[in-house]
């Protein structure tokens, strides 16, 4: 541990020196090996459900653990629930908006996070679930005074900041139309999870602080870090649905944006509860294969960052030819579960054509439960959706959430959950 810690620091501080560059170019995208997730690490070629499950998957969660995400903490923490508030005239009367207080606590220390929750109020029985960080707080996504502001907001957040105005992204949460087709959403700050910021402040205002290897945890090269974090505050998020009757624990499905997209498909790839996982723009350390080096890359990424990764992952900067595997592997761990992957045209940041391409390399994992993948390495046309087990589309205009990303979500939702 220690020698790979001494290891990264020397390649920290290349990488910090080291030009910077950025490549937008096509023919500059290096020639790359892409590592074969069906052969495990001892030459085994994977051909049936058995070694997938029990040998060859285990080593790629290993990767991610040890390499890109940090190594997620199972010890438990308490949590409490508290109602806030429960508005049944949401939406003109067709939802019920709720708030949750999450409080969690070590027994010495406490840190509160706030959950808001859209639910049809038309419904026959259980209803499938939307879990949905925002990035700018409860109150962002509606213009309802009644939302508290999240716990952590005023850390990351001047006073004089706009994304204190009600309602400043709600363009992102078309709560109506997903109400209108029977879908609840639960969503939270992200912040209250982990706020998201350069500095130790930040990570004692996080669930990481909770843990009891807190104070160590700087030595290792596996620290978990803010991704891993959020992913874990996911699951949290589904062990309340697990105490509410209006929930169908069999159609919950978590949708993330850009930061949350990464999060999304690793709080997939380790908690089976999630049916169907769905990456947003993710690019770079989500849905994007690194090796293409196409946009962000790892040296930017672990260089601005930096607490969102294990320090072992800035082994490669600049460097990810050495990569012993890469993200089509992450979207593989969603099988025999359902994944979708979206892209925006103009957001070459995030590298499209490596998110299309990590998702239809992930295919194999998929057929192993004979189930469809993308079946295709030809990339689609705008506003050409594919959906088959495994789903993709890219549309027209720059990184967001848009209610056409959200229509498409629902299409295949309803596909996947027979509805
Ligand atoms: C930055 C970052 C991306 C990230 C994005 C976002 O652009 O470089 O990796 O996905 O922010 O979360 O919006």
């Amino acid at each position: 541990m220690k020698r790979a810690l001494i290891v990264a620091s020397i390649l920290l501080t290349c990488s910090v020196y080291a030009q910077e560059t950025i490549n937008y170019d096509e023919s500059m995208v290096p020639t790359f090996i892409i590592p074969d997730m069906m052969v495990c690490n001892d030459g085994t070629r994977v051909t049936d459900v058995m070694t997938w499950e029990q040998k060859r998957r285990p080593e790629i969660m290993e990767y991610f653990f040890s390499q890109e995400y940090g190594r997620t903490r199972y010890e438990k923490i308490p949590v409490s629930y508290e109602d806030i508030s429960r508005d049944r005239k949401a939406l003109g009367g067709k939802a019920t908006c709720r708030q949750v207080r999450f409080v969690f606590s070590n027994g010495e220390k406490k840190l509160e996070a706030i959950a808001m929750m859209m639910i049809p109020n038309k419904r026959k029985g259980k209803v499938p679930v939307f879990v949905a960080y925002n990035f700018k707080g409860n109150h962002s996504t509606v213009d309802d005074p009644a939302i508290e502001y999240s716990p952590n907001f005023g850390l990351v957040k001047k006073p004089d900041s706009p994304d204190w105005e009600r309602g400043c992204q709600k363009s992102r949460w078309c709560f109506e139309k997903i109400i209108d087709r029977g879908y609840a959403v639960i969503t939270m700050c992200y912040h209250d999870i982990y706020p998201d910021a350069h500095g130790q402040e930040m990570t004692d205002h996080s669930i990481v602080s909770l843990f009891p290897d807190y104070l160590e945890r700087g030595t290792f090269s596996d620290a978990w870090g803010a991704i891993g974090a959020w992913a874990w505050g996911s699951s949290r998020i589904v062990d309340f649905l697990e105490t509410q009757k209006w929930a169908d624990l069999d159609k919950i499905a978590i949708m993330g944006h850009s930061r949350q997209g990464k999060a999304a498909l690793w709080a997939g790839a380790q908690d089976e509860r999630f049916k169907v996982v769905i990456s947003n723009d993710s690019g770079c350390s989500g849905a994007a294969m690194a090796k293409r080096v196409f946009g962000e890359n790892v040296a930017r990424i672990t260089r601005v960052f930096d607490w969102w990764f294990c320090p072992a992952y800035s082994f490669y900067s600049d460097n990810e030819a050495a990569m012993p595997f890469d993200q089509h592997e992450l979207i593989a761990l969603m099988a025999p579960r359902h994944v979708y992957v979206a892209s925006a045209q103009e957001d070459r940041w995030a590298d499209p054509k490596g998110e299309f391409l990590a998702t239809s390399l992930a295919s194999p994992a998929f057929e192993l439960y004979g189930m469809e993948g993308l079946g295709t390495l030809e990339w689609p046309g705008i506003h050409q959706p594919i959906m088959h087990d495994v789903g993709y589309h890219i549309r027209a205009g720059v990184h967001d959430v848009t209610d056409y990303d959200w229509e498409r979500y629902m299409d295949f939702c309803d596909l996947c959950f027979g509805r």
